[in-house]
């Protein structure tokens, strides 16, 4: 019996099959109820009892072996049917699927290249920053809400390490590290300590101008702006500046345009009004110049600051700010 087995142990190590009915056909062969390796075990009682111990174990093992090597073969069948019967090798291979932008890099995008064409070019400055270059140097008051824990994040560790509450902060960054005459636009990302809403998130983003010279007017800020308005959102495009208040800016104003869902008409989303806000801007206060080692005699200046998702929303009507930062593909799809 030992022979017969090591024999089929050949035999069971050499099995092969193309087609599930080959396959079939070893299985009832050996590995039914009435096949080979059964009978065997059948035979089993009559073998004399001081070689049961060897003739199980080689048993045993010779039934392992072809279940194995049975499951083996199915598993490269079945494999072999489902690549024969589902490919088909002429088929276009599926498009390859191309990103788009993000519409608030679009919109950012688009203000750069608008304000590049009079002459800004582009500055960044870092999201951690200090008390000094966000507030102390942009003129706000020692006890201003804004250095608040309820407006501002500050680390803990640290009061006087925070996450920029505005881009202002690169206007700080950019007069302490050049002589005028500046010309800058400041992109970025900033934080507030706010809950997280259709109309609020704890993080936005903005594009701050700023342009020092000599001789810099009001008259050339409004000028700049119109520019920019007409060449954003139409050529039909009005502005209108109101008087405002803004620590690091003396005069300061803020901008509205007519609105271009109803051309100034009055409409819901404008509130019947006619006009939306769009930014806040102003003549540098000589004592931020001063702070950042700028003869305020010499030179004067501009700056804006408007909010990206803003004017995305303008553009796109895009109702709930969290859109923007949720990354659901059925959203983003639709800015090509
Ligand atoms: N920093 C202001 C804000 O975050 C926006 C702003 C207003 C920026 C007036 C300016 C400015 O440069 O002149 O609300």
């Amino acid at each position: 019996m030992k022979e017969q087995i090591n024999q089929l142990m050949d035999v069971v190590a050499g099995f092969s099959a193309q087609t599930a009915e080959e396959l079939e056909a070893l299985r009832i062969r050996y590995l039914s109820k009435k096949g080979i390796i059964s009978e065997l075990f059948n035979d089993f009682r009559h073998v004399p009892n001081d070689q049961k111990r060897d003739i199980g174990q080689l048993l045993n093992a010779l039934r392992d072996a072809a279940q194995e090597k049975y499951s083996y073969l199915r598993t490269e069948i079945e494999a072999r049917n489902c690549v024969s019967e589902q490919s088909d090798m002429t088929r276009p291979a599926d498009p390859v699927g191309l990103g788009t932008r993000h519409p608030l890099s679009l919109v950012q995008n688009e203000i750069i290249s608008i304000f590049s064409r009079i002459g800004f070019t582009v500055a960044q400055g870092p999201e951690i920053e200090d008390d000094w270059h966000v507030f102390g140097a942009l003129n706000f008051a020692p006890e201003h809400p804004a250095r608040d824990m309820q407006d501002t994040f500050f680390i803990e560790k640290n009061p006087d390490i925070l996450l920029r509450t505005h881009t202002s902060s690169v206007q700080t960054r950019i007069m302490t590290g050049q002589q005028p005459p500046i010309r800058v636009l400041c992109p970025g990302r900033v934080y507030r300590n706010e809950a997280i809403s259709y109309r609020a998130h704890c993080f936005f983003h903005q594009v701050e101008g700023l342009y020092i010279d000599q001789e810099v007017s009001f008259a050339d800020l409004k000028q700049a702006l119109l520019y920019f308005a007409k060449e954003m959102f139409g050529e039909a495009t009005r502005i209108r500046l109101r008087p405002s208040y803004f620590p690091f800016t003396e005069p300061s104003a803020e901008m509205d345009i007519s609105c271009n869902l109803c051309a100034g008409k009055g409409c819901a989303f404008c509130k019947q009004t006619g006009w939306v806000e769009i930014l806040g801007c102003g003549m540098v206060d000589p004592n931020v110049l001063e702070a950042c080692g700028i003869d305020p005699q010499k030179f004067s200046g501009y700056a804006f600051g408007m909010g990206v998702e803003r004017i995305t929303n303008l553009k796109y009507q895009v109702k709930d700010l969290r859109l923007f930062s949720e990354n659901d593909v059925r959203f983003l799809n639709q800015f090509q």
